[in-house]
């Protein structure tokens, strides 16, 4: 939740670091702050609550402390409001050690009464600000000794970055249950909470493994376990670079990343079409014979990945014939869901990083079910802690509304559904590569789409004054309708809610009103047909009861026409893929609508990118 930066080398600390908020803003910013060790031998502490730019004004203000090593933060609030006191970073009784965090410490209360009991004096409400007096303790041992000591001792999630004049020359970092990444430079190296963090100075990373102790020095990274253990690392290359991870010109990043679903889900196909228009999805890990003893799907997530869910439970049942649930990855492991070897879990996740998830993954490994994770990002933990991984190749998603992923999300899904149907002979091999043929237009479709929104554009700034919008589908068209809500939701933060139509009737329909807006996603004629009739029913209800009909409905439809206030028109498409264009014009929508009402589109109040607590 929190955005954490470390740096060890030759440059000015402070512009390394504070750049490196700048990219990890969105994984939080309630306040944000940084500890510089200067030169001569002080610890420069600063940071202000709000946003980002204010601690920008408030170092503009100070002179620069000279500073080649330094650690800053961008906080999302779970203990202690977002005041000035509470950001990060929190220093020991004397100054010299300074701390930031990510995670929960969950047994901090009984911590901090025994260090109150011996004499600390604490000063703010966070769970954060234990650790600093802990390394305080055992300040003796040497700054990686103390650390790995303190983590022996704590009870929760945490990345941990600290600093201490003792050792003026070195960041230590701890990770449990959250994440961490190393930037490895020449004569320079770097910490984050992604690699975005430093993703301006290298490309060159080390993901860290759970329970480890990293030491950065400028020429040298020394990895241990919570015991001092030399630890294994991986290496890799990321293979974007900063211009991906900036707003290239657009207002915003979420219109930026709208903007690139067509190249998203094409690079997310790349690679894994083979040449008769079957699939190859070689970084799958489970076997074909594996595949053919499922008997039973679990696909678990939260949030707009959950949506992605909710979708792939169709295709997987209509291609694949495997029977498939699908569950919020919060109530998962709470409910003892009926799990066994034979049981396939498909985790969704754009950043790999959600709790929420990662304790799904858990759950379900420790009742021997194997899981699969969908997931935008190389090396995090979801997938490493899977059986198995199909990446989406999305790219880096800034804006915490999740768009790009999503749609990247769905392909990998289709994938997964088509991949199960080639391998149990569900389908035949004519009939896979049919449906993959047209998979490989959606590019191009969604690119009509974007061509097309204008109107959209014009719909959403005319209902910025409302303050609610319902929104309706059937078939596939339903998780679409809970995703245009959950947008608007978290955008515009209007009241928005999604239902399947068929269930208007059952209550909702009570809410309906004169000028109501209410946005239907309806199914396709031709491959949807019952649910089309059904559906243009649906519509004629609510028109009947005074509600403002906006109807998302294929090129062609009439049937739609007479009962749509506004008609919103995206590509024929095979029914199973028509939430790849559906979607489109309801980001589109949220975005617009927000921006009307001059919400920041890109960092929604309340909210960050990564959930990285329970
Ligand atoms: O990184 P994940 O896909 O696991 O994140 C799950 C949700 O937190 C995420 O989709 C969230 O709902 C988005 N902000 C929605 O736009």
């Amino acid at each position: 939740m929190c955005g954490i930066v470390g740096y060890v080398g030759r440059r000015q600390a402070v512009e390394v670091v504070v750049e490196g908020l700048g990219r990890l803003e969105y994984r939080g910013y309630d306040s944000s702050g940084v500890a510089l060790v200067g030169l001569d031998g002080r610890l420069g502490v600063e940071k202000r609550a709000g946003k980002l730019a204010n601690l920008r004004a408030l170092l503009a203000a100070r002179p620069t402390m000279e500073a080649t090593v330094g650690v800053g933060h961008t906080r999302w609030a779970t203990h202690g409001a977002p005041t000035d006191r509470n950001a990060h970073p929190h220093t020991d009784c004397h100054g010299r050690i300074a701390v930031i965090h990510n995670g929960i410490i969950e047994n901090f209360a009984e911590l901090r009464a025994k260090l109150e009991a011996d004499g600390h004096k604490l000063a703010s409400e966070t769970d954060t600000e234990v650790v600093a007096h802990l390394l305080e303790e055992c300040a003796e041992e040497g700054l990686a000794e103390a650390m790995r000591r303190v983590c022996r001792t704590l009870k929760g999630a945490f990345t941990l970055l600290a600093v201490s004049l003792d050792e003026p020359d070195v960041v230590v970092g701890a990770r449990r249950n959250s994440p961490l990444v190393v930037g490895r430079g020449e004569g320079e190296n770097f910490l984050g909470s992604d690699v975005a963090a430093f993703i301006a100075y290298t490309r060159e990373a080390i993901e860290l493994g759970q329970d480890q102790v990293v030491e950065l020095r400028a020429s040298k990274i020394t990895v241990t376990d919570f015991h001092g253990a030399p630890a294994p690392t991986r290496d890799y290359h990321v293979d974007w670079d900063a211009s991906a991870a900036e707003k290239g010109g657009y207002d915003y990043f979420m219109l930026k990343e709208i903007a690139e679903q067509p190249r998203a889900v094409a690079d997310t196909l790349l690679g894994r079409v083979g040449p008769e228009g079957l699939l190859t999805l070689d970084e799958m890990r489970l076997s074909d014979e594996e595949l053919r003893g499922i008997n039973k799907i679990i696909v678990v997530a939260c949030g707009t990945s959950y949506h992605a869910g909710l979708i792939a439970k169709y295709a997987i049942e209509h291609w694949a014939g495997v029977p498939c649930e699908v569950e919020l990855a919060s109530e998962f492991r709470y409910r003892d869901p009926i799990l066994t070897r034979d049981t396939l879990i498909v985790v969704i996740t754009q950043s790999g990083e959600t709790m929420d998830t990662l304790m799904a993954v858990r759950h379900a490994r420790e009742q021997r079910s194997r899981v699969l994770a969908v997931c935008n990002v190389n090396g995090s933990t979801v997938p490493r802690e899977s059986d198995a991984v199909l990446y989406t190749h999305a790219g880096p998603e800034i804006a915490v509304a999740s768009t790009k992923a999503f749609l990247t999300q769905l392909v990998a899904c289709y994938l997964v559904a088509l991949y199960l149907a080639q391998v149990r002979g569900t389908k035949s091999g004519d009939e896979i590569a049919g449906i993959v043929a047209r998979l490989t237009e959606m590019p191009s479709k969604v690119e009509e789409v974007l061509g097309t929104v204008e109107p959209v554009r014009k719909l959403a700034r005319s209902l910025a004054d409302e303050r609610c919008v319902l929104f309706l589908g059937r078939h596939v068209g339903f998780p679409v309708a809970l995703e245009g809500a959950l947008k608007l939701k978290e955008l515009a933060y209007m009241h928005a809610e999604g239902f399947a139509a068929g269930e208007l009737k059952h209550g909702p329909i009570a809410l309906i009103e004169e000028g109501l807006p209410v946005v239907v996603v309806a199914p396709s004629p031709t491959g949807q047909r019952v649910t089309h009739e059904k559906i243009v029913s649906n519509i004629q209800e609510i028109r009947a009861r005074g509600a403002k009909t906006i109807v998302i409905a294929e090129e062609g439809d009439t049937a739609v026409e007479p009962y749509a206030d506004t008609l919103i028109r995206v590509p024929a498409v095979p029914a199973l893929l028509q939430p790849l264009v559906a979607t489109v014009p309801l980001q589109v929508f949220a975005c617009e609508l927000a921006a009307a009402k001059g919400h920041d589109v890109d960092q929604p109040r309340n909210l960050a990118k990564s959930v990285t607590v329970e």
